[in-house]
């Protein structure tokens, strides 16, 4: 029997994964590194050893995620936590500036845009979330304690709006209100503990060297402070931190206070379609304290 814990980190070949997933290991877990990047995260696997194991994932692909975490599973015998933190940024100019009406028709309709941000940054989030729920159900009793923890990487561009990258924003923001909504569930019906962190902008690979320049060493996060705030929920004892989503900027951490309706009649409106919704499409109760939720 074990007593390490063992980590699922996506994105884990590069950058904020990376950091996280040598410190885990440091730390005596096991992980179960995921990435797109197969040279990278192989020659990763490799330097941090045994304790770890690179799995080539695609997390936009439900099939590459689910045989992911089969493996995973399979290879370390329970999965303790998620750290969905595999990202890319908008891959087309929503605005297309340089574009104009002149020698166009208006039948000349734009081509069908790339949302793989959409598909990395939301939906590989979203399987994710649904997998380790699944894997986790599986795991051994005894062995080690503090409580299973999906953590989830957004970004400071999703906790407020980014008029530069709209697709990322939007996704980013999508895992902002994802974590908000499912962490009581997931609290009360699985014990697992849900929370999301929102990095500022930090010198690793998805940021162009030309914005590293144009925002200064002075503004940009550093990757071992976004790491430590990765730590205070993995390291948590149980779900006392679910649901939280913070902003990592400089070395400052700090929650984002959650979005409520801003009328009385409005919470009342939410509290009481929230039973009925939930049994129509969960076919059972929610069993959460919704006072002051909405
Ligand atoms: N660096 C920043 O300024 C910043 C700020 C806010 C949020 N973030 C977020 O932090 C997370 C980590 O990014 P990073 O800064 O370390 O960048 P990075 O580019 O160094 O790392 C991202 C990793 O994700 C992997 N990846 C991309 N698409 C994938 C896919 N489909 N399946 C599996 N893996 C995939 C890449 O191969 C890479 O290893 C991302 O979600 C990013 O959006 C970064």
């Amino acid at each position: 029997m074990t007593t390490q814990k063992v980590a699922i980190v996506t994105g884990a070949a590069s950058g904020i994964g990376l950091r996280l997933a040598t410190t885990l290991v440091n730390k005596n877990w096991r992980v179960a590194l995921l990435d797109i990047n197969q040279e990278a995260g192989s020659a990763l696997a490799t330097t941090l050893g045994p304790s770890t194991l690179f799995i080539p994932t695609d997390v936009s692909s439900y099939a590459s995620q689910s045989a992911a975490f089969a493996q995973a599973f399979s290879h370390f015998g329970r999965i303790d936590a998620l750290c969905a933190n595999a990202g890319i940024v908008d891959r087309w100019s929503l605005y297309d500036l340089a574009g104009t009406a002149e020698g166009k028709t208006v039948a000349d309709v734009p081509d069908e845009p790339d949302l793989a941000a959409t598909e990395v940054d939301f939906k590989g989030v979203v399987y994710g979330v649904r997998l380790a729920v699944h894997f986790m159900r599986f795991n051994p009793e005894e062995g080690v304690s503090g409580g299973k923890k999906i953590v989830v990487t957004s970004s400071i561009a999703g906790a407020v709006p980014h008029p530069a990258l709209p697709e990322y924003s939007a996704a980013k923001a999508g895992v902002v209100g994802l974590v908000r909504a499912i962490a009581p569930v997931l609290r009360e019906k699985e014990g697992i503990a849900v929370s999301c962190v929102c990095p500022g902008l930090a010198a690793t690979a998805v940021l162009p060297g030309f914005v590293v320049e144009a925002v200064g060493d002075a503004l940009l996060t550093k990757v071992d402070d976004v790491v430590k705030a990765y730590l205070a929920y993995l390291e948590v004892e149980g779900e006392e931190k679910a649901g939280e989503v913070v902003e990592v900027v400089g070395g400052s951490v700090d929650v984002v206070p959650p979005p409520r309706v801003s009328t009385q009649l409005g919470k009342e409106m939410m509290v009481a379609g929230m039973g009925p919704i939930f049994g129509a499409l969960h076919g059972g109760e929610s069993k959460v304290d919704l006072s002051g939720f909405f």
